[in-house]
Formats: C-alpha cells, sequence, structure tokens
C-alpha cells in the first residue's frame, strides 16, 4: 500500500493528535505518501485533503481534539454518500484510509469497506465502548478530568453537608461512571448495565451512611441511566438532604492526554499503519490483555463486552 488516507470521525477523544501522529510517521517513515482527511467521512465524500509530512504532526502529541476535526454525517449513512465518499477514495488514489473513531465509525469503515476502500479501524473514544478492546483511547483521559471534576465538586459538597448528584457521559456504557465512581469514592455509582432499585441502592444507603455519621454525598449517574435532576429531587425529598445536580458535559471530552492515552495512541497508531501497509484488508486494532490485536470489522462490532463485576462490588463494599 503506497498512498493512505487518516480521518477522525464521531465524538472526539483526548490523544486522537497521538494517533494521527503516529500514522503520518509510521507512514512516512515507511516511504508511503499520507493524506490527512479534514471532518471525517464528510470530509472525504468532499475530497476535503492535504497532504501530510513529517512536520505536518509536530507539537500536537499533548493537545486534545483533534487536529483533523471531526464529524457525524448523514450523508454518509446512505449507501449514495458511501459510493461518493469511495469514488473520491479513488479519484485521490488512496489505496486505504485510518479511521480513529468508535463503534459508529467503524460501521461507516464497514460500509466503505463493502464498496472496495480498506479501512484500518482504530478505537478512539472516550466511552470505552468498544466491545473487542479493553480500551479506547481517551477513556484514561476522560477518567481522570472526570476525578478531578469530582474532586472539586465535593470540597463545595462537604463544606455545606449536601447531596451532589453528577452525570457523567458514556452514552449507553457506565464504564466512565464506574471507574471514576471508585476513584472519588461515591456512595453510589448508577450505570445502564446494571439494574438499580432507587430506594435500596440509593436512599437506603445514604440514610444507613448517615447513622453512620456521614454528611455528604456523591452519587454518580451515568448518563444512559435516566435523569439525574429528577433523581437529586427525589433525593432531597426523600431523604431531607440538601442535593444539587451537576452534569460534567463536554469537559469530559478535552485535555491533555493522560500518559496512558499517549501510548496506546501511539502504539495503536504505529501498528494500524504497519498492519494496513502489510495485509491490505479492512481490519480493527484492538487491547486485549495488554497486547495488541486486530479483528475483522464484522466480527469486533459482533462482539459484546461485559462490565467488571468485580469492581462494581468493590465500590458497592467500600464507598459506604
Ligand atoms: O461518544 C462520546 C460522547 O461524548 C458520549 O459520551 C456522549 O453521549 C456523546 O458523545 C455526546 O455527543 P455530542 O458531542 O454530539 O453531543
Amino acid at each position: 500500500m503506497k498512498t493512505i488516507g487518516v480521518l477522525t470521525s464521531g465524538g472526539d477523544a483526548p490523544g486522537m493528535n497521538a494517533a494521527i501522529r503516529a500514522v503520518v510517521r509510521t507512514a512516512v517513515e515507511n516511504d508511503m505518501t499520507v493524506y490527512g482527511i479534514r471532518n471525517g467521512f464528510e470530509g472525504l465524500m468532499n475530497g476535503d485533503v492535504y497532504e501530510m509530512n513529517l512536520r505536518s504532526v509536530s507539537n500536537i502529541i499533548q493537545s486534545g481534539g483533534t487536529i483533523l476535526k471531526s464529524a457525524r454525517s448523514q450523508e454518509f449513512k446512505m449507501d449514495s454518500g458511501q459510493q461518493k465518499a469511495a469514488d473520491m477514495c479513488r479519484r485521490l488514489g488512496l489505496d486505504g484510509i485510518v479511521v480513529i473513531g468508535g463503534d459508529g465509525s467503524f460501521r461507516g469503515a464497514k460500509d466503505l469497506t463493502s464498496k472496495g476502500i480498506t479501512c484500518m479501524c482504530i478505537p478512539g473514544t472516550i466511552d470505552n465502548d468498544i466491545a473487542c478492546s479493553d480500551d479506547t483511547i481517551g477513556f484514561d483521559t476522560a477518567m481522570n478530568t472526570i476525578m478531578q471534576m469530582i474532586d472539586r465538586v465535593r470540597d463545595t459538597t462537604e463544606s455545606h453537608s449536601r447531596c451532589s448528584v453528577i452525570e457523567v457521559m458514556g452514552r449507553s456504557a457506565g464504564y466512565l461512571a464506574l471507574y471514576s465512581g471508585i476513584a472519588v469514592g461515591a456512595t453510589s455509582i448508577l450505570i445502564p448495565e446494571f439494574e438499580c432499585d432507587f430506594e435500596i441502592d440509593v436512599v437506603e444507603r445514604m440514610r444507613r451512611t448517615i447513622e453512620s455519621g456521614k454528611r455528604h454525598f456523591v452519587i454518580l449517574v451515568a448518563e444512559g441511566v435516566g435523569d439525574a435532576t429528577e433523581m437529586a429531587k427525589q433525593i432531597e425529598e426523600k431523604t431531607g438532604v440538601e442535593t444539587r445536580t451537576t452534569i460534567l458535559g463536554h469537559v469530559q471530552r478535552g485535555g491533555s492526554p493522560t500518559v496512558r492515552d499517549r501510548v496506546l495512541a501511539s502504539q495503536m497508531g504505529n501498528y494500524a499503519t504497519r498492519l494496513i501497509r502489510d495485509t491490505r484488508e479492512s481490519r480493527v486494532i484492538a487491547c486485549k490483555d495488554g497486547n495488541l490485536v486486530n479483528y475483522k470489522i464484522e466480527e469486533a462490532l459482533a462482539m459484546t463486552k461485559n462490565i467488571d463485576l468485580d469492581a462494581y462490588r468493590l465500590a458497592h463494599e467500600i464507598s459506604i
């Protein structure tokens, strides 16, 4: 494979830039030509590309966001959009594309593959909801951001002897909530993977801790569970503890990537580029038990990932 493109798609994630850097540098060092594609599949359809060199990716390893920009394209979801993108790849002489994003982006890569374009997918999403991979680029940074933000909320929650219901991102997955919940010692962690009994798992739990002398509470709610503001209202009514809601929002998606995300992104970008050069097959890169592996896109999309039951039990037992 001589000429490849690289794009970022879907919600951005800290570490995407480190992955782009690794793709570009690996390609150039292996005598390949590499084009940056702006705005994900939208930019690909419109031929919004530029040739990148070793210096195009200088000074980005530490920055959040993505220098290539990202988008969720409606047009690309249609067959006509996918055909347009495939035609553009041929016109630009792109032998393959490295796609950095989440499972929506991988479905796009699968569609593009069916139009004859090789795609190498790299998991980049703060949600960590890519079933075939233990970790995704951006997850570690987002957890650290959440932890730092909640530590701040906790200061004022403690001063006022209040309860804070804090909503974190994750779409329909609870990984961000679970691990950051352990890290901040949340009294209750509500995630979509476990059905929770609000009365037992939140209200009763708070009453028990009040009896043991606790006066401030952090209740962590994954966005896929439900309305955090409504829960806060109910908590105040049922426990008598003054309660506030904090929806952390997009602060979770920004910021300089952690060491772990920079290293993971560098490894994945390097591996993906070598693989697309050697195999010319569409694959998803994944990290399994500390090793980089790869799967067919269909196979990766069909996999399911279980939430760590031990982590959930641990939180329940010691955050009381
Ligand atoms: O997939 C990443 C994510 O941040 C989810 O956690 C969240 O549900 C969604 O994207 C938000 O998307 P948008 O930035 O389009 O509002």
